[in-house]
């Protein structure tokens, strides 16, 4: 099922969609931007938003950008579906600019070689921006989306391809036309750095967004890539409202390895320390590093609310997913000191 069209972003916001919103777009965003990042608020840096005059400049090694101090994002290889990202962690530098008229981000990225071309064989560098499509309250799995959940990418390629792009789950990605992202993208000495923009008129004082970066060298593309768990870009405001300081984990991270083996997650699931390496779940090497704490926590007491679409994890009844993990049986205190563990991961 997809969110009421309504609900959705439209061309005045940065991440776009299909259609012209209502009226209440605005009231929308502002009711229901709290607890869109509310979840966000233990690991998630903000990434403040540097108003400039006229617009931001095209131009990644221009001196407007370098001088901004950057925030760095951790990347955590893709390892939910296979085939998983073998390259280890990293991380991209992120800059953001708004000017009269456009949105425009930074990346800057370490690579050691371009890959510039696209053929039989041979995947160009890229590099994509992810927006919740919809705002209703609730962060997209950070995967591409989920049903009901999409969101939108700003993408570039090394090729000098920039679109936008929309999905709602791995492998749904479908390209939006005229969609009106920029993006211009430069390598020297070991560095990528790539600015992409949009048109965004009318924006919220914080929206959520993540980052995905391919390596076209190490034949990295689709779902072969690195990226980051959701951020918060602080647009304008002061941001007391939206980011809480993040609460103190009462869990147990030892307790809580132990419980893996106990409670028989780890039956099905690699992660560090497992000397099984199971293969009937995702890989949740990095589950702390990627995913929000709410989403892991209702990951283990409603499996079957996010469907991770890997293959053999999940049967359809009547349309809807069902995830083969059980939900999580024990007391309070055992899923703290797993949830513990599972944020320890990263
Ligand atoms: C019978 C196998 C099985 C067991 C037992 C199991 N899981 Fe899972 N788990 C899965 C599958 C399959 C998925 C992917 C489908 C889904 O999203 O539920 C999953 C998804 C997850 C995810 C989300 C991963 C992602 O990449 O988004 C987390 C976190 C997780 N499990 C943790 C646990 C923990 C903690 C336990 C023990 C309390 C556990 N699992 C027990 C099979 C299992």
């Amino acid at each position: 099922m997809s969110p009421p069209r309504n609900r959705r972003c439209a061309a005045i916001c940065p991440q776009g969609a299909k259609k012209h919103p209502g009226r209440s777009f605005v009231f929308l965003v502002q009711r229901l931007l709290l607890a869109l990042l509310l979840p966000l608020a233990a690991a998630a840096a903000e990434i403040p938003v540097k108003r400039v005059d006229g617009e931001p400049a095209a131009d990644p090694r221009s001196p407007s950008w370098l001088k901004q101090a950057p925030v760095s994002v951790p990347l955590y290889p893709q390892a939910s579906v296979p085939p998983a990202t073998k390259a280890g962690k990293g991380s991209v530098k992120v800059r953001a600019q708004r000017g009269a008229a456009t949105l425009a981000l930074h990346l800057e990225w370490a690579d050691r070689k371009p890959a510039r071309e696209r053929g039989i064989g041979a995947f160009a560098d890229a590099a994509a921006v992810q927006w919740p499509q919809g705002l209703d309250g609730k962060l997209p799995y950070i995967g591409m989306g989920h049903r009901g959940a999409p969101v939108a990418l700003w993408s570039w390629r090394a090729d000098g391809t920039a679109e936008l792009l929309s999905a709602e789950g791995f492998g749904t990605l479908t390209a939006q036309p005229d969609g009106g992202v920029q993006a211009r993208g430069e390598w020297k000495n070991g560095v990528w750095r790539v600015v992409l923009s949009r048109v965004a008129a009318e924006m919220p004082e914080a929206l959520p967004l993540a980052f995905a970066v391919w390596n076209g060298e190490g034949a990295e593309r689709d779902g072969l890539k690195r990226l980051s768990a959701w951020q918060t870009l602080r647009i304008s405001g002061t941001g007391e409202k939206v980011t809480p300081r993040g609460t103190a984990t009462p869990g147990n991270v030892a307790r809580g390895k132990r419980l893996m083996q106990a409670k028989g997650c780890a039956a099905c699931h690699a992660y560090p320390g497992n000397p099984a390496k199971p293969a009937i779940g995702p890989d949740i090497a990095y589950a702390g590093g990627l995913h929000a704490p709410a989403y892991l926590e209702e990951s283990i007491r409603e499996p079957s609310k996010v469907v991770v679409p890997c293959k053999g994890c999940f049967a359809e009844q009547d349309g809807r997913r069902v995830s083969v993990m059980p939900p999580f049986e024990g007391s309070d205190s055992e899923r703290d000191d797993i949830l513990a563990f599972l944020k320890s991961l990263r």
